[in-house]
């Protein structure tokens, strides 16, 4: 594999956020690089900008003068695109429409080596369907940024129907001497990132919808006890309404209005009335000097309890009997008959949640009327949630709450809805990443390290279903689908067939 070299002339078409972006990323590997708009303004404003960045750079120490004034010298902006035609690469970051794209990248190709590699930065259009439009498809491929590009290290290479594996290789090994972390997949809907973040989004939008908890306590259940970055609602404001909501609608209608893509009304709702999030002064919080932010619902102090019970093997939860110990309660353990997983905090029965709602537990015969959330790690996680069934016996949550209180977590608590917070949303990512894997999208590492890398999962979703189990995953899913009645929590093949063969979604390679 053959990255190409800094004496290789590299074209960017597009001199927006993203393409300026680019732009620098190719400076910094020794390019020189051409950069076209089609708008004269445009171009100044993108030169202008990658100068302001190298500038800001320079007032922090982090490059010299002399690197400035050099990459500066090696930027090359272009007035017509024949200035483009001496490029090994052409990175194309116009407007988002097949064919305008088609038609510059039309021009572009005859001007051209015919070893020149030509990609797309698409975030929706198929690469397949671009390259069909040039005479030359082989060469063509999608290289999806993230953005800010010269921060985020994901890159994704994707290979449409006609794509040379030779010419993915190159972007592969281009990308990786550009210092960046690239991922390969095949040109599918949504390609890996934008596919399998889908249901991070969806489950808390349905949750809200559902009013399981208000926004505000369901971001700080991802974010404290997840292990997320940001909650889905600030990440939703911040990223834009319209933005993210016509994403999730574009891969939907790509997947032929596959349920489980499907858009929320309460985001439609939010874009109708020009609430986009954090750059309108409203979305799902209030933005701007005089907002007031709403808390989390916590549960107020209720008393330590006086003894645990551990009645069977916590599986991932099983940090929480050391925790227990550690926090001076007495704990003892209980044998149990195979499957089952209880602590009894004073008597009263509490479990990981296992996609029932607490309610159906009890009605399945099961003692537990308190459920708990999946945490990303339970020791250093501040937060957990729980939920209670209607028919708890009295007093079941306060004392359950007593329990996790005196471990030092703050107590969130959610209505009894189906798989909580953390564990729905991780069960319905790992489900997705494992039909990406299942249809060949991409491989389980490559899938887990875009998560990681391209919108800072704290752990790969298929890492997580390794953790948790394949077999609990596919049982939340499964309880998921039977207290839905939605096709939408159906198991992807995959899932079920690691919770059969027991086998782990990674083989011990990093994830
Ligand atoms: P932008 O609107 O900031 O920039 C697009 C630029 O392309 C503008 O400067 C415009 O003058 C120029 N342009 C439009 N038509 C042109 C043409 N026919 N010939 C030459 N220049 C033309 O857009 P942005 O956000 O930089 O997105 C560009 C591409 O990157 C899109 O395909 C988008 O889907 C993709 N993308 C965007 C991401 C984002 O977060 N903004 C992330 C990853 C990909």
């Amino acid at each position: 594999m053959n990255a190409l070299t800094p004496q290789d002339l590299i074209a960017v078409i597009g001199a927006g956020a993203m393409g300026s972006g680019i732009v620098q990323v190719a400076l910094n590997a020794g390019h020189r690089v051409a950069l076209y708009d089609a708008a004269p303004a445009a171009l100044a404003k993108g030169v202008a900008s990658i100068d302001a960045t190298y500038r800001r750079l320079l007032e922090k120490g982090k490059i010299d003068a002399g690197t400035h004034a050099e990459r500066m010298a090696r930027l090359l902006p272009a007035t017509s695109l024949a200035d483009l035609a001496g490029a090994a690469l052409v990175i194309e970051a116009i407007v988002e429409n097949l064919d305008i794209k088609a038609s510059v990248l039309g021009e572009v190709e005859a001007l051209l080596g015919e070893h020149a590699i030509i990609a797309t930065n698409t975030s929706s259009l198929s690469v397949t369907a671009i390259g069909a439009r040039l005479k030359r498809p082989a060469q063509v491929a999608g290289l999806h940024f993230f953005n800010p590009a010269p921060l985020l290290p994901l890159v994704e290479i994707v290979s449409g129907k006609a794509t040379s594996p030779a010419v993915a290789d190159t972007l592969f090994a281009t990308a990786l001497a550009w210092k960046k972390t690239p991922v390969r997949c095949a040109s599918t809907p949504g390609f890996i990132v934008n596919r399998v973040a889908r249901p991070f989004y969806g489950e808390a939008l349905r949750l809200l919808a559902d009013r399981a908890a208000s926004a505000a306590t369901i971001d700080a259940i991802l974010r404290d006890t997840g292990g997320f970055r940001m909650g889905a609602f600030e990440l939703m404001d911040l990223i834009g309404h319209d933005v993210n909501y016509a994403v999730t609608k574009s891969v939907y209608d790509a997947l032929y209005q596959d349920p489980r893509y499907k858009p929320s009304l309460l985001q439609k709702d939010l874009v109708d009335a020009g609430w986009l999030g954090r750059k309108t002064g409203n979305g799902f919080y209030p933005y701007g000097e005089q907002a007031v932010r709403p808390e989390p619902d916590v549960a107020p102090a209720a008393a330590r309890p006086a003894n645990v019970v551990v009645e069977g093997d916590l599986g991932v939860a099983a940090p929480l009997v050391q925790l227990a110990r550690d926090a001076g309660l007495d704990v003892s353990v209980k044998d149990a008959p195979a499957g089952r997983a209880l602590l009894w905090i004073d008597g009263v029965a509490v479990a990981l949640t296992d996609g029932r709602s607490a309610l159906q537990r009890l009605a399945d015969g099961d003692p537990a009327g308190v459920v708990f959330d999946l945490a990303f790690d339970y020791a250093a996680g501040s937060a957990i949630a729980l939920a209670a069934a209607d028919l708890a016996q009295p007093g079941a949550l306060q004392t359950a709450t007593g329990f996790f209180q005196a471990l030092g977590k703050r107590v969130l608590v959610v209505d009894d809805v189906p798989g909580l917070v953390v564990m729905r949303t991780i069960a319905m990512l790992a489900n997705e990443a494992a039909d990406v894997v299942q249809q060949g999208v991409a491989s389980a590492a490559d899938t887990d390290l875009a998560m990681v890398n391209g919108v800072n999962y704290p752990r790969g979703p298929l890492a997580w279903a390794d953790l948790v189990g394949a077999a609990t995953v596919q049982r939340v899913l499964a309880n998921l689908a039977a207290a839905h009645g939605e096709d939408r929590y159906r198991s992807a093949p995959l899932m079920l067939r690691h919770a059969l063969n027991g086998r782990p979604f990674h083989n011990g390679e990093p994830a």
